[in-house]
């Protein structure tokens, strides 16, 4: 059973050729960021290999395992270009609404490659280990489980009609926690913007058959901190569950496009959960406000994450960055009730348990409830309506 992907599209304005336009543009930018992968990473071995034969004969004598290592990671990154064909093979035709894109499978580049785009190929290569490999276990163990198991219990699959309960996993990155979600019987929608994701996961969710059927080396361009070489060049098997196993009756689908402009109509989802997503937005407060507007009365919001926000210190883009106690008193004033707390959740995120460098977050995990009235309209705490704007304000206008 394919994964039903829905149309990656804008609302439709007036300008919606120039949009569809400035799309197409932007959809072949990632193809050929995609198809830029091998020869930016081998032109970056290259130059340490052009510096390495500068040296002195009796140090390169001494470094003959180092070269052979080179040797190793060209080798990594040419297994990892056949991958990154498969990804691309057949993207010109995922979107329903979206007219084929030309040909992904020459190796014509039509846009000249960026260098945060090869960046974020080589995270969407990160990212397989972390959604879909034994080795993203502990990964998915610390950062989805608690979702996972809130979902169960705010919804027993023994009560309830799962299929009946829709959620939502806005920012699905891969689409692991979406199908975990959607494996044990829920209505699950996983949305995502980024093309680089979207490709990658219409590749596992949907061409990918039999367990641990294809290899990357995800760390091959981590030219630091390695305590040996066999780290940098280490294979990572994926996808390391079939992902067409889900039962014959789960509604499981991917959504293209802006969480903001794809999810408009009210009161629709019975749950949302998010996964280090909600520090993705220009102004937080907008993500709050739309999950709110989309959560059904008793509805669930489930989160857990950082606060990284992403867009903060970029010079061109605007940004807030409240810290998780205002981020609170938002969630509160919108009228969510807080039912869960914890914070200091340690999570990492696409990290190499070799390196010797580690990050880990201190993350925040919550569950709010929007409450439900005795008349069965939605009810604010603190005066706010849905709208976001305070009862006072509207009446007296
Ligand atoms: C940090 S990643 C987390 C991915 C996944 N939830 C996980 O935990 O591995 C955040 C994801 O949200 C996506 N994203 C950010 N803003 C978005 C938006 N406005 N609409 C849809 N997706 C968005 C990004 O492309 C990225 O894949």
């Amino acid at each position: 059973m394919d994964v039903e992907t829905n149309a990656y599209s804008k609302p439709k304005s007036k300008n919606s050729t120039y949009e569809d336009e400035e799309e197409k543009k932007h959809f072949q930018r990632i193809v050929s960021a995609f198809k830029y992968y091998k020869p930016h990473s081998l032109q970056r071995v290259k130059k340490t290999e052009k510096y390495l034969l500068s040296l002195p004969a009796h140090h390169q004598k001494l470094l003959s395992n180092y070269k052979d290592h080179l040797n190793q990671v060209k080798q990594c990154i040419e297994n990892n270009d056949e991958i990154i064909k498969l990804i691309i093979k057949d993207v010109a035709h995922i979107f329903e609404n979206v007219s084929p894109a030309s040909s992904t499978t020459d190796n014509t580049l039509t846009h000249r490659p960026i260098m945060a785009d090869q960046e974020k190929v080589q995270a969407t290569i990160k990212q397989l280990v972390r959604d879909w490999s034994t080795e993203g276990i502990e990964e998915r163990r610390t950062c989805y489980q608690p979702i996972i198991d809130e979902i169960m219990n705010q919804y027993p699959v023994d009560e309830c009609t799962p299929a009946e309960i829709r959620i939502l996993v806005p920012g699905a990155g891969l689409g692991r926690l979406a199908y975990e979600i959607a494996r044990r019987g829920y209505t699950c929608q996983g949305n995502e913007f980024s093309l680089f994701m979207l490709f990658a996961s219409h590749f596992v969710l949907n061409k990918c058959r039999g367990v641990n059927s294809y290899k990357v080396h995800p760390w091959v361009h981590q030219y630091m901190n390695n305590l040996r070489p066999e780290h940098q060049t280490q294979a990572v098997y994926f996808p390391d569950v079939n992902p067409s196993d889900r039962p014959e009756n789960a509604q499981f689908s991917m959504a293209a496009g802006d969480f903001l402009e794809v999810y408009t109509e009210e009161e629709h989802w019975d749950c949302v959960a998010t996964c280090f997503f909600i520090d993705c937005a220009n102004n937080i407060v907008q993500f709050i406000e739309t999950i709110y507007k989309i959560l059904k009365p008793g509805g669930t919001w489930i989160n857990l994450g950082p606060l990284l926000y992403h867009f903060s210190d970029m010079p061109m883009e605007d940004s807030i960055e409240p810290s998780h106690s205002d981020v609170l008193d938002v969630i509160k004033g919108f009228g969510f009730q807080i039912e869960k707390e914890e914070t200091h959740v340690k999570t990492r995120y696409a990290q190499n348990v070799n390196s010797m460098l580690q990050y880990e977050y201190n993350s925040v995990y919550f569950v709010c409830k929007k409450p439900q009235r005795p008349d069965g309209e939605p009810m604010s705490q603190n005066g706010v309506d849905t709208n976001g704007i305070c009862r006072e304000e509207q009446d007296s206008n």
